[in-house]
């Protein structure tokens, strides 16, 4: 990674106002009038404005306008919040809105070009910054003068004159298409949020940009995978011009459109889900990262991720596949993180940054405390216009060494308990500065916890619930931990983000059952945190609980939507039963979303839960359910190879068989098949098939009549019971209703459908019916594609790559082994990819490119083994053998040939095994000695008797071409005749094959 440190702080733009080394931004904060000694006073009860002695009527919707503004003064108010105050549901243009606007500031002799009061916040909304008094509310004229006092410190932006150029460097780059990704980094309070928000504001006012931002969330935020991303592009598709982002995702990213129902009809959301079934992890990476490419062609997108030592796995894959996406892209992604939260070396954070140092398109600002010179600049910028004590600015930068936000509580602190007074020009020190520095806490926690104990009793009642809910919480949510009014609260909320500077509006957050209400967001995640550790552990689980339980209910049946929520407050209200269940909903969600990780996470802690409940068959049944579909998503994470994966199914197998439940046992026991299949443990999969096939014949459930007739076709196949295979597969086959048995889409298991008509297939071929083989296996590639499924897919593919080659069709080969690589990539499926590889390396040789296919099969069969599968080994290395003869290798086909003996051997892989003694005769022919005649003789006799005992015919043909053609040059041409004879009149199709000619020509000669 490119590691930019700053260069020891370059001297700052001075500011003009203050002289100082204040940063100069035009949309940073500032602007107050201290001048105008005669504030505007606004009157509701009269709805008028009172200018001096001049009162100013005002219309109503002015009127709203300016009310709404005020509610919010200091911070930026956009129009669809204005339209709302003023014009309540009903739909507007902006235009009401920009008249009233210039209504307003007529009244108050206000100029848009050079704002004294109403700013214009580009494209956004406006904000009021001017001082204005509320006359007869809560916000009286020394309220209004607090307000002031506690200028938003985060409109404040000091000592960062170097980060700004850096970001607005990184900004210009993004806007010519060099894509980049900023991490600002440093400790909680060092003002990596303030920076950011204020380059964004700054970048905002200039226009022609997508600015998007998302907050990961400490306490649930790490299972929720994409979150931050989903709610910057949530946002941005409810901006005014987001209309065109939702086409561009609906047309580039319906995996990740389906993932933000609020934006489409429910129309529109039923197609889209019709186009996203069977969607992976790799092909939501690949739709975010060609949306974006769209999205930029003519606008840059700036993604802010907060905080990302909270963030869950998905969101940081997708940065690594952003910084890897091969085309320009405008866009520049700039996320927030403290080292200290992400010091395990297991933490995601450290992946990212090995994947994304060995590209230039990374960058880490890592951001220092402020010099005393920017304390001082602060304090000229937070009380503009008065003289400040001399020794003030060492005095706060001794004490707090530079940390911002302890700068800011001192300072909050000191003016709170009178230590510091705030008059018209001057800052005065009540006592002398070290009296005053006596008293003020140590460290950074300290101070707040002194700052809290400052509030009233309600206003810590209120941010004790807060603090349960999480660093972002709902009004409505506080209201139900409080047994309290949702309106209440949401002006208490109002009060603590006004005058107290504790928290931050967010919008607004509307629940299932129609409760509105304001959501809010902690102004540092460190006042969270330390007034949850104030909290006692009895209260808080009651709270939890209630919000819980609250939450719950207010989402009905749509609460399984926010299950990692309700799952994190179930565990810590003290109630495992539906902590576990949420955590169940959540690993679905995931999975949704492809988010293997996060579901493997969830499925585990749910597994943790249960032990929490009593014994008994309740918990046993929930085990297994969990267990399952760990099953699934734990061999996409892990491998087919991980003991992970077969202990975790030989426990619910025990459970199942506990339970005595036939369905979910075999659910279980399938499953395991699969593992053994993979791993190519064949007679265990033959014994779990027939045990699968047992308990679907006594459930009489044809569900599982076919998935049984599939897994047991396809373990006889591998162990070369051609005849047995057939008959399970073209059972299977028969009872498969594509209409009924769905792939299962919520993980990577195959359809049966498409696996009975392609193991149908290949056992067709073996037992000698080549054409009707190949319209089986195109029979399972067109079920495939119309399921939609790209696992199922894949797997169709690589069957008619393999029965091509049995063919010895070499382009057809060829074109399914290209196509599935293709498919694999696109979806990430290693397995299939490399199967992919495989037949296309053999394809290269076959075609006389010899020693580059043998190299393409190597690598094939070494990224297939990776996989820690083993399924099918034996006719991969006898196709990389056969290819070493032909180029002369002959000592490395035979070593290779003994290797897939030696593991049919081990594990019952007999289906290509008549076919290792025929090559392996061909190769010891080579050594042209009489010796070699007989053993090569005797390799064809073998092969010929395992063909036969296998009943398999186009194997059985092989062998005879081979020992016909040895006893045709020994001069035995009535035993050749004889022996070919038999066995090729026998065909009745596939006569153009190229085995079959080649038979053919034999008996000619
Ligand atoms: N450069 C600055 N100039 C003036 N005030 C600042 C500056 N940086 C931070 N602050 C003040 O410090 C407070 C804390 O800063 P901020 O929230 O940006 O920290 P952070 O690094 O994002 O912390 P966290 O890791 O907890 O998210 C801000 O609310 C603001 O009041
Ligand atoms: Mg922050």
């Amino acid at each position: 990674m490119t590691i930019h440190r700053p260069p020891t702080a370059p001297p700052a733009q001075p500011c003009r106002q203050c002289n100082d080394d204040l940063v100069a931004s035009p949309s940073i904060g500032l602007k107050f009038s201290t001048a105008d000694r005669s504030r505007p006073c606004l009157d509701p009860r009269n709805e008028r404005l009172l200018c001096g002695a001049r009162a100013v009527p005002l219309r109503p919707k002015t009127f709203a306008v300016l009310r709404c503004l005020a509610d919010h003064a200091g911070s930026l108010v956009t129009k669809e919040v204005l339209l709302e105050a003023a014009w309540p549901g009903t739909a507007v243009s902006d235009g009401g809105l920009m008249v009233c606007i210039r209504e307003l500031r007529r009244a108050l002799n206000d100029d848009a070009r050079k704002p004294r009061y109403i700013e214009t916040v580009h494209r956004r909304g406006y904000r009021l910054i001017g001082d204005i008094v509320v006359a007869g509310g809560p916000d009286d004229a020394s309220a209004a003068h607090r307000a002031k006092r506690h200028t938003p410190a985060a409109s404040l932006l000091v000592g960062r004159a170097a980060e700004l150029e850096y970001l607005r460097g990184s900004l210009d780059d993004a806007r010519r298409a060099v894509r980049r990704i900023v991490f600002v980094t440093g400790e909680a309070g060092a003002g990596k949020t303030t920076l950011v928000e204020a380059f964004a504001e700054e970048a905002r006012g200039q226009g022609g940009l997508w600015i998007g931002t998302g907050q990961c969330i400490a306490q649930y935020g790490v299972g929720e995978p994409y979150l931050p991303v989903l709610e910057a592009f949530g946002r941005l598709c409810r901006e005014p011009d987001g209309r065109r982002l939702v086409d561009v995702l609906a047309r580039e990213a319906p995996t990740w459109l389906v993932q933000m129902p609020g934006l489409l009809e429910r129309a529109g959301l039923q197609t889209l889900h019709q186009r996203v079934i069977g969607s992976t992890r790799e092909r939501m990476l690949r739709e975010m990262s060609q949306a974006i490419s769209a999205v930029t062609v003519d606008r840059t997108l700036v993604l802010v991720l907060e905080d990302l030592h909270w963030s869950d796995h998905s969101t940081l894959d997708l940065l690594v596949s952003l910084a890897r996406w091969p085309e320009p892209v405008r866009l520049l992604v700039i996320g927030t993180w403290r080292p200290a939260e992400v010091s395990q070396p297991e933490h995601s954070l450290h992946a990212l940054h090995g994947e994304l140092a060995i590209r230039d398109v990374c960058a880490e600002l890592p951001l220092g405390f402020l010099t005393e010179t920017s304390v001082a600049a602060y304090l000229a910028a937070r009380f503009p216009g008065r003289r400040i004590p001399s020794g003030l600015a060492r005095s706060i930068h001794t004490r707090t060494d530079g940390n911002p936000l302890f700068m800011v509580n001192v300072v909050d602190y000191w003016l709170g308990q009178g230590g510091l007074e705030d008059s018209a020009e001057r800052l005065v020190l009540k006592p002398r500065l070290d009296e005053l520095e006596t008293g003020v806490p140590e460290s950074l926690r300290q101070m707040i916890g002194k700052h809290l104990d400052r509030l009233g009793s309600d206003e810590q009642r209120l941010l004790e619930v807060a603090s349960v809910a999480g660093v972002e919480f709902s009004a409505a949510t506080v209201a139900a931990g409080l047994e309290d009014d949702v309106v209440r609260i949401e002006s208490g909320c109002e009060r603590l983000t006004r005058r107290r500077h504790l928290l931050r509006a967010h919008g607004e957050e509307a629940w299932p059952d129609g409760t509105v209400a304001g959501r809010y967001h902690f102004m540092h995640a460190l006042y969270a945190e330390a007034i949850y550790a104030r909290v006692t552990p009895g209260r808080r689980a009651h709270l939890h609980r209630r919000l819980a339980e609250r939450q719950e209910a207010a989402w009905g049946s749509r609460a399984p939507e926010i299950a990692a929520e309700l799952s994190v407050h179930f565990e810590r209200g003290g109630n495992p039963r539906r902590a576990a269940l949420y955590r169940r909903h959540a690993a679905a969600n995931a999975l949704r979303r492809s988010a293997n990780v996060e579901a493997v996470d969830h499925l585990r802690k749910a597994l943790i839960l249960l032990e929490a409940l009593p014994q008994g068959r309740g918990r046993l049944r929930r085990e297994l359910d969990l267990r399952a579909t760990l099953g699934i998503a734990l061999m996409a994470v892990k491998g087919y190879g991980a003991i992970e994966v077969e202990s975790n199914y030989r426990r619910a197998q025990e459970v199942a068989e506990q339970l005595g439940d036939t369905t979910r046992l075999f659910r279980v026991l399938n499953g395991l098949r699969r593992v053994h299949l993979l791993r190519g443990e064949l007679s265990a999969a033959h014994v779990l098939g027939q045990r699968c096939l047992a308990l679907a014949e006594t459930a009489a459930a044809p569900d599982l009549l076919v998935q049984s007739h599939c897994g047991l076709g396809v373990v006889l196949c591998f162990m070369g019971d051609f005849v047995r295979a057939r008959t399970h597969s073209e059972l299977g086959a028969a009872l498969y209703d594509s209409r009924r048995h769905r792939p299962h889409v919520l993980g990577a298991a195959d359809d049966p459908g498409v696996g009975n008509l392609a193991y149908a297939a290949l056992a067709l071929w073996y037992l000698g019916y080549p054409d009707q083989a190949l319209q089986r296996v195109l029979a399972a590639v067109h079920l495939a594609r119309e399921q939609a499924h790209p696992f199922s897919l894949a797997y169709a593919v690589v069957s008619a790559a393999w029965l091509h080659q049995y063919r010895r069709e070499i382009e057809a080969t060829d074109a399914q082994a290209e196509a599935v690589m293709a498919l694999s990539r696109e979806h990430g499926f290693p397995l299939r990819e490399a199967q992919g590889a495989i037949m296309a390396g053999w394809a290269l040789a076959a075609r006389g490119n010899r020693q580059d296919g043998i190299d393409q099969m190597r690598r094939g069969l070494a990224a297939f083994q990776a996989t820690g599968a083993a399924a099918n080994q034996t006719y991969y290395l006898a196709l990389l053998a056969e290819a070493c003869g032909d180029a002369g290798q002959t000592d490395e086909g035979l070593r290779l040939l003994e290797m897939a003996l030696r593991a049919a051997e081990s594990s019952g892989e007999r289906w290509w095994e008549a076919e290792l003694h025929r090559l392996r005769g061909e190769l010891v022919l080579r050594e042209g000695t009489r010796q070699a005649v007989q053993t090569a003789e005797a390799n064809f006799r073998r092969g010929l008797d395992v063909a036969r005992r296998q009943q398999a015919r186009s194997l059985e043909l092989r062998a005879a071409v081979s020992l016909s053609r040895l006893w045709q040059r020994r001069g035995k041409h009535q035993q050749a005749e004889h022996l070919l004879g038999g066995v090729y009149r026998s065909f009745t199709e596939g006569l153009h094959t190229p085995d079959l000619r080649e038979a053919r020509s034999l008996l000619k000669t």
